[in-house]
């Protein structure tokens, strides 16, 4: 179980909601706009984890982190845009620090080791009217070694499979934390430190866009975080949404 005294004592500036098993956090946040800033919600497991672009996120109890942060932010689409990136950054530094692997980032947001997928993260935005009223950030990280289902076998993998380092899951979720806090403050570090850990720098990715594949070389990303492209024609193209593969088929 999550210690979630240590996660008061090293965050006071949050809140913790600990749940055992519930669908899915995100969804469980969504239905408590109510709650305060800051709010974060922990299950042990998920029966119906989100991911992206419609896929599941599978969550076996107790294995790994399934949280999801309440964030009131200011209307203003870059702040949104970065704050995922500096999510996912958060949880690259904390897994460093806490089990002295270094995973890349596949943009915009999931971390991998050795082309596995360790981690992804689900922004959510709700809007009342044009204004945006709250944001929901989604982290999935697998932590201890699990028993993967056929479907997710050749591209999903836990930090443990790559760290001999054992450590309770709330010291890194106090670690993300804490980096979160410090990244949020200091916006532009933030930037220089993922452009150094995204991957596929100078390769040749399939992109998915908007139900259409292209190819395209990246080449880093802009002040926002959006995905900087050389297209087959030879043009720079800055991308806001899409699903970036090495291969030439969707993974997650
Ligand atoms: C992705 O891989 O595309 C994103 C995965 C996000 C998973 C997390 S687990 C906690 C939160 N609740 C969900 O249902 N999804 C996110």
């Amino acid at each position: 179980m999550i210690d979630v005294r240590v996660l008061k004592k090293l965050c006071p500036t949050y809140s913790f909601l600990h749940l055992d098993t519930i669908d899915s956090t995100n969804e469980y946040l969504k239905s408590r706009l109510d709650l305060f800033e800051k709010t974060i919600v922990i299950a042990e497991g998920q029966t119906q984890g989100k991911g992206r672009n419609g896929r599941s996120f599978y969550s076996p109890k107790g294995c790994g982190i399934y949280m999801s942060l309440l964030i009131k932010p200011q209307n203003d689409p870059n702040t949104i845009f970065d704050l995922t990136g500096i999510t996912a950054l958060s949880a690259l530094k904390a897994i460093q620090t806490v089990y002295g692997i270094t995973p890349s980032i596949k943009w915009l947001n999931d971390l991998m080791v050795q082309d596995q997928k360790i981690a992804g993260i689900l922004c959510e935005s709700l809007f009342f009217g044009s204004q945006i009223k709250a944001m929901i950030i989604g982290i999935g990280i697998n932590v201890h070694t699990f028993e993967r289902p056929a479907e997710i076998a050749s591209v999903a993998a836990s930090i443990e499979d790559f760290s001999p380092i054992k450590k309770p899951r709330s010291i890194l979720i106090a670690k993300f934390l804490n980096f979160f806090d410090e990244f949020l403050a200091a916006p532009d570090k933030a930037l220089g430190d993922y452009r150094k850990q995204l991957a596929y720098v100078n390769q040749k990715v399939y992109i998915h866009q908007a139900g259409q594949i292209s190819t395209g070389i990246i080449r880093g990303i802009d002040d926002h975080f959006h995905l900087l492209i050389e297209n087959e024609h030879g043009q720079q193209e800055s991308l806001v949404s899409a699903e970036i593969s090495i291969r030439p088929w969707i993974q997650s």
